[in-house]
């Protein structure tokens, strides 16, 4: 059956139109890989087939297969997704790579932006001493987000905080790493994105402000409030925003600030650190 939606999938253009067929009929038959391909010559119900229709239909209006199926792993783990949650990119593992490194024993994360949770759960997954706190201005991301520590049993780790960048921390909070991937497409452009980008991903979680650049001021004028003396700032960027980042976060008084590629080859994580103290 998934072969015949692969035709149809490939004659309308779709670049994984096999790949895309193959996870549907599975999805929408509750079946593994193996088992589709066991019973590939089975004839299936109506109701079935209806099933496997209706998902491939809104494969067919550009709702992504992560979207549709209600999951994409990211950093080797899976995690769940809602209307309010941006799919986590593989372009943002790198973060979590040098956050792994940056983090000391026993160190303590905030994630502004958190989403799914997927970088501070996949932080926490791999750091069995660390703990974080993960702020999202969604409520339904949070949904999410507990969802996806409890699934990942990383809940006792982490505090999930409802509210805008660092409004919900308390007074004396201290962290060893601040990270974010915040919303950074500038507000004209993101009309222009792709649709399954621009009709599907919330807009909470691309709309940057008219430069793409306001939650990264909001970010490095306040960080320095809320680290330990010797703590780091990771953001993930647009690729053409490592300018723009750094120099926000040197007017904040971070005296070492760099620019990271990704294995794409594009700018994606500024890393800020040295916080001048005078
Ligand atoms: C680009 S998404 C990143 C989600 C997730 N961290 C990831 O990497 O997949 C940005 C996130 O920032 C959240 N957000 C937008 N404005 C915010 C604000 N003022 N305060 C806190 N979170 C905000 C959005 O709801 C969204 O979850």
């Amino acid at each position: 059956m998934w072969r015949g939606w692969r035709d149809v999938l490939t004659r309308l253009g779709f670049e994984t139109a096999a790949l895309d067929a193959k996870l549907l009929t599975q999805h929408g038959l509750g079946l593994d890989a193996v088992a589709l391909a066991v019973r590939e010559h089975e004839a299936v119900s109506e109701a079935d087939a209806i099933a496997v229709a209706a998902l491939l239909q809104r494969r067919m209006s550009g709702e992504s297969v992560a979207r549709i199926i209600g999951e994409r792993e990211f950093y080797g783990l899976a995690f769940g997704l809602n209307a309010a949650t941006l799919e986590p990119r593989p372009d943002t593992e790198l973060l979590v790579d040098m956050a792994l490194g940056a983090m000391p024993a026993g160190g303590r994360l905030l994630d502004l932006g958190t989403g799914t949770g997927c970088i501070p759960i996949a932080i926490l997954a791999n750091q069995s001493d660390a703990i974080g706190v993960a702020v999202d201005l969604s409520a339904e991301a949070l949904v999410a987000a507990e969802a996806n520590a409890a699934r990942h049993g990383v809940t006792e780790r982490i505090a999930l905080r409802h509210g805008s960048w660092f409004e919900p921390l308390q007074s004396g909070e201290r962290f060893d790493l601040i990270v974010s991937n915040p919303p950074y497409i500038a507000s004209d452009i993101v009309e222009t994105l792709a649709a399954e980008v621009r009709d599907f991903d919330p807009r909470l979680a691309l709309d940057g402000g008219p430069d793409g650049l306001a939650p990264y001021r909001i970010i490095a004028q306040q960080a320095p409030a809320w680290l330990k003396p010797d703590g780091h700032v990771l953001l993930e960027i647009g690729y053409d925003q490592g300018a723009a980042v750094s120099a926000l976060l040197l007017e904040a008084g971070f005296a070492d600030v760099t620019v990271h590629r990704d294995l794409g080859g594009q700018d994606r994580v500024v890393w800020a650190q040295g916080l001048d103290a005078s």
